[in-house]
């Protein structure tokens, strides 16, 4: 059987000037068509892997295979989402690609249909609720035709429902679409959602697989915490 991975890192080594290494020896593959999680404790650099990943760090050492067309979901959905109202944000990364209109607006439809935001597309961003905004985030992706997702920790400033809706909106576009996405979270009910996960520690990939297994490893770690 061949293995076919949309995200693909090997032995990444990785420090700011002037700071300490961060990345270590970082090794992961997504398969692609997956949806998988990325877990780890404060400080263990997952930030950091999914910026170089996505091309917005180097790294020092190492190799990094990955689809040109990746699209990248912050934490803070204001500090991504740059124009008044939901269809200019969705439309924006689109213009520079000099489309034509009727194919922007065509592209900007298609991708808020996806996310359940179409009747939404003339509401100014700050009317929105978080969830709403991240939908919008992952939307612009799509207009983009990305076929990589990758998430920082995008539910962190929802409540409980918007989270779950959201996590379920990215399984359900990866297994309709053909996306791959890796998400990083610290909220292990989010587990449930995924294919499969990793679990960084001080830099380095310790663990992979079944979500359930590691779900229940890191409960047991919490546990023996004093
Ligand atoms: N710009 C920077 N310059 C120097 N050190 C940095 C910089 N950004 C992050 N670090 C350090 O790199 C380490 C990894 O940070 P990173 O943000 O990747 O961790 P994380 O796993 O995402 O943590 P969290 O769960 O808190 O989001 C931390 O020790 C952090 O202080
Ligand atoms: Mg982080």
């Amino acid at each position: 059987m061949t293995f076919t991975a949309a995200i693909q890192a090997h032995n990444l080594c990785f420090g700011f000037p002037n700071g300490g290494t961060i990345l270590q020896s970082c090794s992961l593959e997504v398969p692609k068509g997956e949806f998988w999680m990325l877990l780890g404790t404060n400080g263990s650099g997952k930030s950091t892997l999914l910026r170089l990943l996505a091309g917005l760090l180097t790294a020092q050492s190492g190799e990094i295979q990955i689809s040109p067309t990746v699209g990248f979901v912050f934490q803070n959905p204001d500090h991504q989402l740059v124009m008044p109202t939901v269809g200019a944000d969705v439309a924006f990364g689109l213009v520079q690609e000099k489309l034509s209109v009727l194919e922007i607006r065509q592209r900007v439809e298609e991708a808020l249909s996806a996310v359940n935001l179409l009747a939404f597309q003339r509401r100014p961003i700050y009317a929105l609720s978080g969830g709403q905004k991240q939908r919008v985030a992952i939307a612009g992706a799509i207009a983009r035709h990305c076929d990589v997702l990758l998430l920082d920790e995008p539910t962190a400033l929802l409540d409980p429902d918007s989270q779950l809706e959201l996590v379920a909106q990215v399984q359900a576009l990866v297994a309709s679409r053909g996306l791959t996405a890796l998400w990083v979270t610290h909220r292990l009910e989010e587990l449930e959602y995924c294919d499969g996960a990793f679990l960084l520690e001080q830099g380095t990939v310790v663990d992979r697989g079944d979500p359930n297994r590691l779900r229940n490893r890191l409960m047991q770690m919490e546990a023996l915490e004093p």
